[in-house]
């Protein structure tokens, strides 16, 4: 998959992890920074990811952030994108079946390297289901609009 993949200066460290365990399996990944560990502001960097996707340039985006949180709430500021801040199997998993998410965010402050793994992991891997929540999505995508 083509990955876009961004990080604040909490999220660095398990981002650049998560590059190189990405690249590993072969993903084509672009890297939108931040490349240090210097104080920086995460919308900057959500904003790079969520462009990319909902652009199509990237098919799915990665965000780590202290908790997620704000990673989530500024990407899903970006029309076209379903972001969500989880740390669960279980939520990512359902998150992708039913709401289609094309945004995971994570948080390095609470979410230890294994469990980001098998995260970003179901993210990748499970598909989404289609048929009923289609019609979810779409009225979803209608808030969108302006009335
Ligand atoms: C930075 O200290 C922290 O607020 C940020 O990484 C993130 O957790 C915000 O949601």
């Amino acid at each position: 998959m083509r990955l876009a993949l961004g990080a604040d200066h909490a999220g660095f460290e398990l981002k650049e992890h998560l590059r190189h365990w990405l690249e590993a399996q072969g993903h084509t990944v672009s890297d939108l920074g931040t490349h240090s560990p210097d104080s920086t502001d995460y919308p900057d960097y959500a904003a790079a990811v969520a462009q990319e996707v909902a652009r199509g340039v990237a098919d799915r985006g990665l965000l780590v952030c202290g908790t997620g949180v704000g990673m989530a709430i500024a990407a899903n500021k970006i029309p076209g994108i379903r972001a969500a801040a989880l740390n669960t199997t279980y939520a990512t998993e359902l998150a992708r079946r039913h709401n289609d998410i094309n945004v995971l965010a994570l948080g390095a402050r609470e979410v230890a390297v294994p469990l980001a793994e098998a995260l970003t992991k179901s993210f990748l891997a499970t598909a989404y289901e289609g048929g009923r929540h289609q019609r979810r999505i779409d009225k979803i995508s209608q808030l969108e609009r302006p009335s």
